[in-house]
């Protein structure tokens, strides 16, 4: 069972680390729950010590003959702070170690992720830019905050990303096994999702895409270090410290990634777009007729748009969907694929057949992932997550 150190510092969002709680505790977790005293202000130790099954206390006065303000953080195999405030962050970054949660940041030698949440002016201020910082050169994974209602009526960056999500991020770190932050300082850009093409204000044409894939790319990216732009057409909820733009249209959808990749180091077109739009979108409902006459306009080509536009070093990744027929097993398409679009690294999904685990709506998939320098890379079937890991594994080695 991992063992997870689960830190909660004094702000309001502590009632959301009760629900990240019991997402790792449900997710077969051992947790150790080390609030500060402010946290128990907010939340009392019963909750904690209920909900974890471990005593529960922010100082390093109790239980001293079990050593807790070193054992801790010596046989955690990760520590997570959420919320961690302005406060936790300078104290951090200054190597205090005044009080059971700070003492247990000084011995870990786990990876350490933190999830800053405070009003935006605490987040902006350069004394807390500085910390972040501080602790980001030393390996830490700082989360950027969401953004969203704060505390009072006031709205901004400075949220605590969802719960599930935090969940999902201390997992797939977990899963990684490392603290190596090699995407450190990179800028990448995730798209995810199906394109809706409408017809008129009701109706649309879309395709199965769920977008998991993508939101795991995004995800994956994050655990190691980078700042991530998801440009998303799906209904998923935001992923843990990812900038999301939602788009609709594959028109928006080539819009808002050629916007954003101009200053990315790695683009993945992890998106199904559709080839196709209803030449006209009606402003208003179509009528009911016999038959359906519709005129369809090709779209842009976002992948072949980011090869043409791309800068130096910059590295792009497209997916493909194949089938083999006659002519060519799915393989030599994907080549054939590859050589057409000009991007590094094309991820190619044999299209299962309905049922099968891989692909679209499933939480697993297989792939081949194709190289331009003629490198195949089979990825057997694994989670998205684990997918995703094995696509930055080939852009870093590409950066
Ligand atoms: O040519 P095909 O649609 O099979 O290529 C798939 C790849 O191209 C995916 O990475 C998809 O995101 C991207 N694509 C695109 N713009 C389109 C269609 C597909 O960027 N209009």
């Amino acid at each position: 069972m991992p063992r997870v150190v689960l830190g909660v510092a004094g702000g309001i969002a502590a009632y959301k680390a009760v629900e990240l709680l019991r997402q790792l505790t449900e997710t077969g977790h051992d947790v150790t729950v080390v609030p500060t005293d402010a946290a128990l202000a907010f939340v009392g130790a019963p909750t904690w010590a209920a909900l974890s099954g471990k005593p529960v206390s922010a100082s390093t006065w109790d239980r001293v003959h079990e050593v807790p303000h070193v054992r801790i953080g010596q046989e955690a195999d990760l520590v997570v702070v959420a919320p961690a405030t302005a406060n936790l962050l300078a104290k951090a970054a200054h190597g205090l170690a005044d009080d059971l949660l700070t003492n247990t940041l000084l011995t870990a030698r786990c990876p350490v992720v933190m999830a800053p949440a405070m009003h935006t002016e605490m987040w902006e201020h350069p004394a807390t830019r500085a910390n972040v910082a501080t602790l980001r050169s030393r390996g830490v994974l700082v989360v950027e905050p969401a953004v969203g209602r704060l505390t009072g009526k006031d709205s901004g960056k400075g949220r605590l990303p969802e719960p599930e999500e935090l969940a999902h991020l201390v997992r797939q770190v977990l899963a990684r096994g490392s603290a190596d932050l090699d995407l450190a300082g990179r800028r990448v850009v995730v798209s995810s999702g199906g394109t809706r093409e409408h017809l008129d204000p009701v109706r649309y044409l879309g395709n199965r895409s769920s977008g998991r894939q993508g939101h795991a790319l995004a995800r994956a990216a994050v655990a190691r270090g980078a700042e991530v732009v998801l440009v998303s057409s799906s209904g998923l909820p935001d992923p843990a410290g990812v900038k999301v733009l939602k788009v609709t249209s594959a028109q928006e959808m080539h819009d808002a990634v050629l916007a954003e990749a101009r200053s990315a180091d790695a683009v993945v077109m992890a998106a199904a777009v559709a080839d196709y739009r209803p030449a006209e979108r009606l402003a208003v409902k179509r009528k009911k007729t016999d038959t359906l006459d519709v005129e369809f306009v090709q779209n842009p080509d976002i992948l072949a748009a980011l090869v043409a536009a791309r800068g130096q070093g910059q590295i792009v990744v497209g997916f493909a969907a194949e089938t083999g027929d006659d002519h060519a097993t799915v393989i030599e398409h994907g080549r054939a694929k590859l050589a057409r679009k000009g991007c590094d690294l094309l991820v190619v999904n044999e299209v299962g057949e309905s049922g099968h685990p891989t692909g679209f709506e499933g939480t697993h998939n297989a792939a081949t992932v194709l190289g331009a320098d003629g490198s195949t890379t089979d990825v057997p079937l694994v989670t998205k997550d684990a997918l995703a890991d094995v696509v930055w594994d080939l852009v870093a080695a590409r950066l």
